[in-house]
């Protein structure tokens, strides 16, 4: 796929929405602001930054070495200004206004933002435990604009952005699915949810031995996604 003019072999909706998402905390027209991409990887989104030409800086840093060569080739073939930073989560980056921290598991991001608790404008997808983050978040004030699920190639992913801080109110219901559009893709997301719990649809919990809480949880979720889905959302 090319976006930009950027050849991103394995790009798709997702990068896209991530890309618009980081345009739209700036306004997409403040060009006074420092973004950083963390955990860039392949550098698709950092690069795509700094051709937007948007911002003051595009820095790009990852844990690992190896994996920020590949940010720091892309950003060179592409003749991009990429500041590129080895390092662990937000630490190498104390100049960034805004930080995108996307692919990543939503345990890892929480005790990214845990370790560096003073940017706030965010854009972050986690690969699971969105719930988890979305707790954190709403916990820690972080004001959360947009939080949603969206389909890329058959898989969903959570994106949820946030502008500074403040309270946020959440429903019991929201805070366990976010605040989705009531549309196709939040159903095919219900739909999916609910296929992977099927197996509680029978499920002995008296046979069980331990801890029951865990399971329990996962029931009250699997019929309130039975509820919603049943309701046509
Ligand atoms: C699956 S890739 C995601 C790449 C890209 N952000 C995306 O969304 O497509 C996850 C990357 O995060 C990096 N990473 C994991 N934990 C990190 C941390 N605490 N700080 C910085 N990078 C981290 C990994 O080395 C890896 O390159």
């Amino acid at each position: 796929m090319e976006i930009n003019g950027i050849v991103l072999p394995r790009a798709g909706a997702r990068l896209r929405a991530l890309y618009n998402e980081c345009l739209e905390l700036c306004n997409g027209k403040d060009q006074r602001k420092v973004i950083v991409d963390v955990g860039s990887d392949h550098g698709y989104l950092a690069c795509l930054l700094a051709k937007s030409n948007r911002y003051k800086k595009v820095i790009a840093t990852d844990i690992s070495k190896p994996s920020l060569d590949k940010t720091l080739a892309l950003a060179l073939s592409e003749k991009l200004d990429v500041d590129c930073r080895v390092g662990d989560g937000l630490m190498v980056s104390p100049d960034a206004d805004i930080a995108a921290i996307c692919g990543m598991g939503g345990w890892e991001i929480v005790k990214i933002l845990d370790d560096s608790p003073n940017i706030r404008n965010l854009v972050l997808q986690p690969v699971q435990n969105h719930i988890e983050l979305r707790h954190f978040l709403i916990k820690k004030h972080y004001k959360i604009v947009k939080d949603y699920v969206l389909e890329d190639k058959g898989k969903f992913y959570y994106i949820i952005v946030t502008n500074g801080t403040g309270n946020n109110f959440y429903t019991k219901t929201q805070k366990l699915l976010g605040k989705c559009k009531k549309d196709q893709t939040y159903l095919n997301y219900l739909y999916k949810e609910q296929k992977l719990l099927s197996f509680l649809e029978n499920f002995d919990i008296t046979s069980m031995q331990g801890n029951k809480k865990d399971i329990k949880q996962k029931q009250k979720y699997y019929i309130l996604l039975k509820k919603l889905i049943s309701k046509g959302i």
